[in-house]
């Protein structure tokens, strides 16, 4: 796939997760195969009046791989601008993301995130603001929900609106706002946006195979795959799916050694990049994920919520291995 005439490698793409997606998460991310990854979300208002924290959230002086920066925001002006004082600023990025899929309630009061799904027209108008600050070479890309509720279901107009003023590709999560996260995706929904329009289209929700992801692309018939929690604790999932889409035979398994290797050096990286008192609250999530399918459950997930120091670890790793023996 190219996008603005960037060659995008073959493979899915890592969904941006607020509280989730730090530079440490990513990076494993891509050196496992990620397509491109995206920042967590930042909002375009705080930008503009000089917070430091929302760009924090965005700069990464060595990504792994494509980068794309994540904003959001309910007005077309004040997009633009945040993204020129991204400029200013030097935060580097390949890709600028809209978010239009944001369902939390202190996102959507302020007309932001999935609540823009309410307004087609002006999901275009802020794709226009976008193109206009990012220019004619930086592929800007949209994430979107399928609709707002039931009665609501405005993906395939709100896609229409964003590739008519710019918009190079959009990521579909295949749920409405009222549905949160809460199961199935609705593959038919996706899929009716993907006709709808001629850019690219990306399928998200759930994914967490390779199969799963081959059945969505044929259910969908998008172009590729978004996949967020899936890949937590995970990252080899981003080999398998790339094995799969190249026909290629599937990688092996990690062994549990290099499972807790992969923890131990997100962590480490994590304390590097933000500090241990910052990083050790996040990182007893990360954890978490990690013991996924490991006896010794409840042992296992008292010893994530112990995790205060980076030393923590290795004792986690040690409880890891003894309930395994
Ligand atoms: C904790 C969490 C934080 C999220 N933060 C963002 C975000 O900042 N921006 C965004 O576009 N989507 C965000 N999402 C949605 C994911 O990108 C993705 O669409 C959703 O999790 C469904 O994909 P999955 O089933 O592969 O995780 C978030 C999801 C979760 C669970």
């Amino acid at each position: 796939m190219q996008l603005r005439g960037k060659t995008i490698p073959v493979g899915g793409v890592f969904a941006p997760m607020a509280g989730l997606t730090d530079a440490a998460c990513r990076h494993l991310m891509a050196d496992h195969g990620a397509a491109w990854t995206v920042s967590e979300m930042a909002s375009a208002k705080a930008i503009t009046f000089g917070d430091k924290k929302s760009l924090t959230l965005l700069r990464d002086p060595h990504p792994h791989g494509l980068y794309a920066v994540q904003l959001f925001g309910a007005d077309p002006d004040t997009l633009g601008r945040a993204i020129g004082i991204l400029a200013e600023k030097g935060i580097r990025y390949d890709i600028l993301d809209i978010n239009m899929g944001c369902p939390a309630p202190k996102i959507t009061s302020s007309g932001a995130g999935s609540k823009l799904m309410l307004d087609p027209f002006l999901c275009g108008q802020m794709v226009k603001a976008a193109r206009e600050a990012v220019g004619p070479d930086t592929p800007l890309t949209v994430k979107m929900r399928i609709g707002w509720d039931a009665d609501h279901l405005t993906g395939v107009e709100v896609a229409r609106w964003c590739e008519e003023n710019g918009a190079d590709l959009i990521a579909v999560h295949g749920r409405t706002r009222e549905q949160m996260y809460i199961p199935p995706v609705d593959v038919e929904a996706i899929a009716a946006i993907k006709k709808a329009v001629s850019i690219p289209v990306l399928a998200n929700g759930d994914i967490t195979t390779a199969e799963g992801a081959l059945q969505m692309l044929e259910q969908t018939g998008c172009d590729g795959v978004m996949i967020g929690r899936g890949a937590l604790g995970d990252p080899w999932l981003f080999e398998r799916v790339r094995a799969a889409l190249l026909g290629d035979p599937q990688p092996a398994l990690p062994t549990l050694n290099q499972r807790m290797a992969a923890l131990r050096s997100q962590i480490y990286e994590m304390c590097e990049e933000k500090g241990e008192w910052a990083a050790m609250p996040q990182a007893r999530s990360q954890a978490m994920h990690y013991m996924k399918g490991l006896r010794g459950a409840a042992a296992l997930r008292r010893a994530c919520s112990m995790l205060e120091h980076f030393e923590d670890v290795d004792r986690l790793i040690d409880t890891v291995y003894r309930c395994q023996e």
